[in-house]
């Protein structure tokens, strides 16, 4: 590997995939991955934090997986209760913000009641913006963003969409990681994602451990982010992010 400085990302995003294979290797139920799937989240936090992310969003509950066997649905609601009862004073004292990203009105009452205690809580935190995407589909924010603006007569450009999304209060990831070794976005960030570095990991994500970040922090500080321009272009200055054309 080159031995370039290292450079830690802003914003990484992390699609968080194979707790089911994970389990099936070990003969248990597909919920008991997703358990181990938590515990891997809450130590990549701690290890965001030590690293200087400003900015970890992962995707836990896709608008595609309500398609999953019912009871494989209700455990990773149950599971989110659960975890959120258990980690939030933890992430609290750490200076985590808590924010969640998609659609929550099709989610029940109880779950969203934990959603917006869990917000509250950290509302005042500013160590690590931590979003985490849930009922959330990258096509539900495009659609819900232009419908936001329809409605309130805007016109659609580039940049109204761009503040209407779900996730105007950070800027795009820099890095999006997606563990268990599948070549595929899977609806997420489709918006968000055009610019961010991609980083495929063949470790399933209860595997996916601070040696695991680390990595994919080194690969991240070896690509030359262009943005559309020149290599010589970007190489005369630092660029830290793409110019918006004006809308
Ligand atoms: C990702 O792990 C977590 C969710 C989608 C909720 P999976 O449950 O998709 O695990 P695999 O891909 O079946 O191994
Ligand atoms: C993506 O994983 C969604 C989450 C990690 C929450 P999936 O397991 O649902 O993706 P596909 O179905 O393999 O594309
Ligand atoms: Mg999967």
């Amino acid at each position: 590997m080159a031995t370039s400085a290292l450079i830690i990302p802003y914003h990484v995003a992390i699609v968080m995939d194979g707790n089911g294979r994970w389990a099936s290797k070990r003969f248990l139920p597909r919920i008991a991955g997703h358990k181990q799937g938590v515990d891997s989240l809450i130590r990549c936090v701690k290890a965001c934090l030590n690293r200087g992310v400003s900015v970890l969003s992962v995707f836990a509950f896709s608008s595609e997986n309500w398609n999953r066997p019912p009871e494989e649905v209700s455990g990773l609601m149950d599971l989110l209760v659960i975890a959120l009862a258990k980690q939030v004073a933890n992430l609290n004292a750490d200076g985590v913000r808590i924010h969640f990203v998609g659609n929550r009105l099709e989610l029940s009452a109880r779950v969203q009641a934990a959603l917006v205690k869990a917000e509250l809580e950290t509302v005042a935190n500013q160590r690590l913006t931590f979003n985490v995407c849930f009922n959330y589909g990258g096509r539900w924010d495009i659609a819900q963003a232009a419908q936001k603006l329809v409605s309130r007569g805007e016109a659609i450009t580039e940049l109204s969409l761009d503040g209407a999304m779900a996730l105007a209060h950070v800027p795009d990831p820099d890095l999006l990681i997606r563990t268990g070794s599948e070549l595929r976005i899977s609806n997420f960030m489709l918006w968000q994602a055009a610019y961010s570095e991609l980083h495929f990991s063949d470790k399933l994500w209860p595997e996916f451990d601070e040696a695991a970040l680390d990595e994919a922090i080194a690969i991240f500080s070896t690509r030359e982010r262009r943005f559309g321009k020149t290599s010589e272009q970007v190489n005369s200055h630092y660029v830290a992010a793409p110019v918006k054309k004006p809308a």
